[in-house]
C-alpha cells in the first residue's frame, strides 16, 4: 500500500499531483487552506482513500499534530511506500524590499520554509519504524538559484528549501532504511501562481512582461503533465537523495 501526503492541493500543481493519485487509487492526504471539493468527489467516485487537512501552514504548531494523526492511519504491515511531496507556496509578497508588509513576510517563510522544514523532521521521525520505500520531495523553483528583482523573499526561501534537501540528504546517506529526498523545480507552469505574477506590475516585478510574453505564447507546462513527470520521479532512481534537479532537465 502506498501513502501521499501533499500539500498545497486547492489547486494548481498539487491538485493535478493528487488528482492523479486518486485515479492510481492511492491513499492520499492532503493539505491546504481551502478544501478541495472536486478531489474529494473524484474520491468518493473511485472509492479511493482520501483524508483532507484543510489547514494554514503558517500555523505551524498544528503541524506535529496532524502528522501524528496521518502516521496512525498508516498500516505498518502492509505499507510500501510512503511520500511527502512539500509543493504548497507563495510568491506573497511581491515586490522591492522596503515596500513589503512585516506580517506577510513572515507567513511567507512559514508556508515556503519553515512548514516544510518542520513536515520534514516529523516523517522522517515518524516514518523511522516503517519498512517501506520513504521519499520526501520538495517543490523548488529556478528562482531559488537566479535572483528576481521584486522577489526577494521567494528567491532565498526556495535556495534554503534546496539546502535543506542538499543537508538532510547528506545525513539520510549513512543511514540504514533512509528517506529519499530531493527538490524539484518544474520549470513555468500555468497555474493560479502565474496568474498572480501577471497580475502584478512592473514596478512591483519589473520581469513580469517576459511571464506576460510566455503565456500569451501558450509556453507554460500543464500542470497534468508536470504531476505525471514528478509521480514518475518517485519510480525512478533519480533524482538521487540530495539532489536538486529541474524537471526540463530530466
Ligand atoms: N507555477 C509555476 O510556474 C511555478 C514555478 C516554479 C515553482 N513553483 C512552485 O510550485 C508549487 C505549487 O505552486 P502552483 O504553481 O501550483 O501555485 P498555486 O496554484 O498557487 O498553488 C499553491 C498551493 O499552495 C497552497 N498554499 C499556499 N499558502 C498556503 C498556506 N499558508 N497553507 C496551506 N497551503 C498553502 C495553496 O492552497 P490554499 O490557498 O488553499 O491554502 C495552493 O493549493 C509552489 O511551491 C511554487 O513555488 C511553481
Amino acid at each position: 500500500m502506498n501513502y501521499y501526503i501533499v500539500t498545497g492541493t486547492s489547486s494548481g500543481i498539487g491538485e493535478a499531483i493528487a488528482k492523479k493519485l486518486i485515479h492510481r487509487k492511492e491513499k492520499v492526504f492532503c493539505i491546504s487552506r481551502q478544501i478541495n471539493e472536486s478531489l474529494k468527489a473524484l474520491a468518493t467516485k473511485n472509492h479511493s482513500g482520501l483524508w483532507y487537512y484543510q489547514t494554514d501552514l503558517t500555523q505551524t504548531a498544528k503541524l506535529p499534530v496532524i502528522f501524528k494523526e496521518i502516521f496512525s492511519f498508516i498500516d505498518e504491515n502492509e505499507v510500501a511506500n510512503v511520500v511527502l511531496i512539500n509543493n504548497a507556496g507563495t510568491l506573497e509578497p511581491l515586490g522591492k524590499s522596503g515596500s513589503l508588509n512585516t506580517g506577510l513576510i513572515e507567513n511567507h517563510f512559514k508556508t515556503n520554509v519553515i512548514a516544510p522544514a518542520i513536515l520534514i523532521n516529523e516523517f522522517i521521525r515518524l516514518s523511522e519504524r516503517l519498512n517501506a520505500k520513504k521519499t520526501i520531495v520538495n517543490i523548488s523553483s529556478g528562482a531559488a538559484s537566479t535572483p528576481y528583482a521584486g522577489w526577494s523573499n521567494y528567491c532565498a526561501a526556495k535556495s534554503a528549501l534546496d539546502m535543506l534537501t542538499r543537508t538532510i540528504g547528506e545525513e539520510q546517506k549513512s543511514k540504514e532504511n533512509p528517506v529519499r529526498i530531493f527538490s524539484v523545480a518544474p520549470g513555468i507552469v500555468d497555474t493560479k501562481m502565474q496568474e498572480t505574477i501577471r497580475n502584478t506590475n512592473e514596478e512591483q516585478f519589473p520581469m513580469r512582461e517576459k511571464f506576460e510574453k510566455l503565456f500569451t505564447e501558450n509556453r507554460l507546462s500543464k500542470p497534468d503533465d508536470v504531476a505525471d513527470k514528478i509521480i514518475s520521479l518517485l519510480f525512478s532512481d533519480f533524482p538521487l537523495t540530495g539532489d536538486v534537479a529541474d524537471l526540463r532537465n530530466l
